[in-house]
């Protein structure tokens, strides 16, 4: 098990973190789907959604993305406890079922 630092065991071994979810725009009323293996921040490129990213592996926050609901599976290393109330890194986290985002 990895040690990160806010204490919490992120599973990163259950392939169940890998499955599908989605993306609700809820300004846009567009729903995208993240399948297993494709990143959130590819699919909101390939949607027109342009956000800026760096490294690519959850470790820089450039991507940082606000969302307003949902369930995120975080699996960056930049991200505060605080900031992962209302933000995710899409280069590299996954969600449950909808995550909201007031786009
Ligand atoms: S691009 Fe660096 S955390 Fe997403």
């Amino acid at each position: 098990m990895t040690e990160r630092r806010d204490g919490a065991d992120h599973g990163a071994d259950d392939a169940s973190e890998d499955d599908t979810f989605e993306l609700e725009l809820v300004w846009s009323d567009v729903v995208l789907t993240v399948p297993a293996g494709r990143s959130a921040l590819d699919v909101l490129a390939a949607a027109g959604v342009a956000i800026e990213a760096g490294c690519g592996h959850g470790s820089c926050g450039t991507c940082a993305t606000e969302f307003v609901e949902g369930e995120v599976i975080h699996r960056d290393t930049c991200l505060s406890v605080a900031d992962r109330e209302h933000e995710f890194c899409p280069c590299i986290s996954r969600g449950r079922g909808r995550i909201i985002l007031p786009l």
